[in-house]
């Protein structure tokens, strides 16, 4: 099972959670492809079983700056992940409202459109509650894990 992670991020906390994230999933066995800065040649080159995203929010719902060509790129040429099991870890702050974890659904939205299968419903992760996303990452990605390897 060849996993590919990649990450968007302003000051580098989702880059800290995508960190150990790759981590565990390797301790659990599983290959695992960390595309920093992510980059959608990288990604289609790597033929990947399966994707995990963790990305920031940004500006008023934005994506970080480090995603945004990705994503635009990925939009744009519309690769088919037909069934490919992916899950993504949002970071945000509840206090910035309706646009709380933006960044991640718009990756979760872009993926759903291109037929990839969502593993486990996305984890929103709120800054304002929490000091320790890495952490509190943890039971999800285990979760993902799991269900990874059910497959
Ligand atoms: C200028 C600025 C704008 C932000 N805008 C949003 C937002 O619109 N929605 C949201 O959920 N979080 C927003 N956040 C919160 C960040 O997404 C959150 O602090 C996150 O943990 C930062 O992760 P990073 O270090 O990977 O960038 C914003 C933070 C800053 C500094």
């Amino acid at each position: 099972m060849h996993l590919v992670i990649f990450s968007g991020s302003v000051f580098g906390t989702a880059d800290e959670v995508a960190d150990v994230a790759a981590e565990r999933c390797r301790a659990a066995g599983l290959q695992v492809t960390y595309l920093k800065p992510a980059s959608v040649d990288a990604l289609l080159e790597a033929n990947a079983d399966a994707l995990l995203a963790c990305c920031s929010t940004t500006g008023m719902g934005e994506l970080p700056a480090n995603v945004q060509d990705f994503f635009y790129e990925l939009e744009s040429r519309f690769p088919l992940l037909t069934d490919k099991p992916f899950g993504v870890i949002a970071l945000g702050d509840a206090g910035y409202g309706d646009t709380f974890c933006q960044g991640g659904e718009q990756l979760r939205e872009l993926l759903l459109e291109l037929q990839g299968r969502e593993l486990v419903p996305m984890l929103r992760l709120d800054a304002a509650e929490t000091v320790t996303p890495e952490q509190d990452a943890e039971p999800w990605i285990d979760d993902f894990i799991a269900r990874l390897k059910s497959l």
